[in-house]
């Protein structure tokens, strides 16, 4: 029987590319989204994947969200923690809401994914975990305390929770991606993004495609001995 994965914020983005790629791989892909209901329903129309509400941040969500996914369609084996938000702002201008929404939904979100799902993967011995950091996490970024703080953490976190699923054979791993081209980096203001874009060493924004495809290495059978990795894919932006 095909392996059940969940994509958080998998319908749209980064996220939709994974679902597609963990799809292709023969997964049996259950596609999270927080609220754009229409562009949920599209995608699913469009791609056959299943789709399911809730939000990431909030923990009894995630419990029950996870419950009805593991009674449709069994047990989850892999989970892509990809959801994320930005609130951009210099710190003397950002708000606690825009640190606090920033920290529950890109770093609590992972917690609540990994309470929900990593017990089971643990006792039936396989599994696979991919958090999806940032390069902001690692190098940090002017105007993004709170994101960056959030996937910094998020790196702690995949390093700490490897070490525990290691001998149940479940693996965490994280992806740190560049620029992408997408909506996240498109609400960038165009003069900041030309100016970053002129640092990246092969010269362009990189493509969701790019990033989903690391995903389906780590999450693949044969990706067993790597576990607690960051793999960075920017362009050689940030080289570490
Ligand atoms: N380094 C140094 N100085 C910078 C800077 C930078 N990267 N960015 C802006 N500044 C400076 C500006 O030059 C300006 O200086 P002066 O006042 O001396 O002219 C000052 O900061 C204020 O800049 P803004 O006018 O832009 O101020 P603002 O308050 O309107 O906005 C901001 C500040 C929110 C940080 C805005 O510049 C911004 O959105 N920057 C982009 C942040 C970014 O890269 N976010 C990534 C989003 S995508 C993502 O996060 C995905 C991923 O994982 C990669």
């Amino acid at each position: 029987m095909a392996r059940v994965a969940i994509v958080t914020g998998g319908t749209r983005g980064i996220g939709a590319a994974i679902s597609i790629a963990l799809q292709a791989q023969g997964r049996t892909v259950v596609a999270n989204y927080a609220g754009n209901d229409a562009k949920a329903q599209a995608f699913a129309d469009e791609t056959g994947i299943a789709v399911a509400r809730f939000d990431v941040g909030d923990h009894q969500a995630v419990l029950d969200g996870v419950a009805a996914i593991v009674a449709a369609h069994g047990p989850v084996d892999i989970v892509v923690n990809n959801a994320g938000i930005t609130r951009d702002a210099v710190l003397h201008k950002m708000s606690f809401d825009d640190w606090n929404e920033v920290m529950r939904i890109n770093l609590g979100g992972c917690f609540n994914l990994a309470k929900a799902t990593f017990p089971g993967m643990r006792e039936r011995g396989w599994g696979r975990i991919v958090n999806i950091g940032s390069i902001n996490g690692q190098a940090g970024q002017y105007g993004q305390v709170n994101y960056a703080a959030a996937k910094s953490g998020i790196h702690g976190f995949t390093k700490a929770l490897a070490q525990e699923g290691a001998k149940f054979g479940v693996t965490v791993n994280a992806i740190a991606p560049g620029y992408i081209d997408t909506d996240m980096v498109a609400a960038v203001p165009a003069p900041v993004l030309e100016k970053i874009v002129a640092k990246i060493p092969v010269g362009r924004l990189g493509q969701a495609e790019e990033i989903a495809r690391g995903v389906a290495f780590l999450t693949s059978e044969e990706g067993g001995f790597v576990t607690g990795s960051t793999m960075s894919i920017n362009g050689g932006q940030h080289m570490y």
